[in-house]
């Protein structure tokens, strides 16, 4: 073999291969080069025999480690399945007090009765609850049928003039329509139900229809709405006098309400929701109510 001989200009040695005149420098492949290229070889090999990796027939090699991103995820979901299970069951079994205090089950009726309601209820109630014209705000207004839970849950479950057999029924009569008041006697009513939430209504030119429209009251409204005005829970009718309103509290809209009647239909939901998603909606509406401090807004009250 040649050896020996150094090219003057760059220092290197000559491999001794010459062509024409001109010769080939020995210059080798640097040693990290060499270094890299083995690493990298040494780790695939350990690699493809540590994970899953080579495909043969009908499967594929699994590797020493048996890690399997197909089962861990599979394994993930079976968790969180069986963690939802859980809750599910307790919710189911639970009554609504139990639930109402207990702080991790509170926490999926937040999670799930916000899309519930969002789903199911907030076309007609808002997505805040806080409701529309003819649809009460079930954030803040008192509940005419009664506000414990059990309560509650009963009125989401069988509807109001709804479908179920057991639905709660109401109905506000069409006094002036089917004509059992004449429309004087309409407007009379009117500006005395205003009254018995806006006492400043009442002046010295109005007294005298004012006493007529109390009188009216008396003969015409208190068998469902009471004596008081307060409402009677079990004909569905409100309380008067609270300044909450399904249907508006300007005296026009009374006067209508009064002249045409009205019939809220609030669906059944005994047969289109499981009774899990009922209690939860509930609870998630219940809670809603304690925290919907502040004025009352929306175009029901
Ligand atoms: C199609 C419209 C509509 C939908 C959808 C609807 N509601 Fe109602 N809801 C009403 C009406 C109208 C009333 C008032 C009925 C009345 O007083 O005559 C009402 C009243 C209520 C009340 C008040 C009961 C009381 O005692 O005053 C609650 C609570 C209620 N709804 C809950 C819900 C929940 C929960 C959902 C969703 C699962 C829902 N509503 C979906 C129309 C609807
Ligand atoms: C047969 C029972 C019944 C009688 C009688 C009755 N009401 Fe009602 N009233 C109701 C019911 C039930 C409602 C609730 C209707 C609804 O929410 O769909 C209602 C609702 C109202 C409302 C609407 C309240 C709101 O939130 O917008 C006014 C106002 C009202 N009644 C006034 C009167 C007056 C005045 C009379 C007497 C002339 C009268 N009612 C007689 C059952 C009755």
């Amino acid at each position: 073999m040649f050896v020996g001989e150094r090219d003057p200009f760059t220092g290197h040695q000559t491999t001794g291969h010459e062509w024409n005149g001109i010769k080939e420098l020995n210059t080798p492949v640097p040693r990290p080069v060499y270094f890299f290229l083995i690493t990298m070889g040494v780790f695939a090999l350990a690699w493809t025999l540590l994970m899953p990796s080579w495909p043969y027939g009908s499967g594929y090699f699994k590797g020493l480690l048996g890690v399997d991103q197909k089962q861990a995820v599979a394994k993930s979901i079976e968790e969180a399945t069986t963690g939802r299970a859980h809750w599910m069951t307790r919710i189911e079994e639970e009554d609504l007090l139990q639930i109402q205090s207990d702080t991790d089950l509170m926490h999926i009726v937040r999670e799930d009765g916000r899309t519930l309601f969002g789903d199911n209820c907030a076309a007609c109630h808002g997505a805040n609850a806080k409701g529309n014209k003819g649809y009460p705000n079930i954030a803040q207004a008192p509940m005419l049928w009664g506000d414990d839970p059990q309560t509650v849950l009963q009125t989401v479950t069988v509807g109001i003039n709804g479908t179920d057999p057991n639905t709660r029924v109401s109905q506000m009569l069409a006094f002036g329509r089917d004509g059992m008041l004449t429309k004087d006697q309409v407007s009379q009513l009117a500006g005395f139900v205003v009254s018995l939430s806006d006492p400043t209504t009442v002046t010295d030119n109005n007294k005298e229809d004012m006493a007529k429209g109390k009188d009216l009251f008396a003969t015409n409204c208190v068998a469902c709405h009471g004596n008081d005005a307060k409402g009677i829970v079990e004909s569905g009718a409100p309380n008067l006098t609270d300044n909450h309103w399904t249907y508006g509290g300007g005296r026009g809209d009374i006067y209508q309400t009064i002249y045409s009647g009205r019939q809220g239909h609030m669906p059944s939901w005994g047969k289109r929701l499981t009774p899990a998603q009922i209690k939860i909606i509930t609870l998630y509406l219940l809670d809603l109510r304690k925290q919907a401090v502040g004025p009352v807004t929306g175009g029901a009250s």
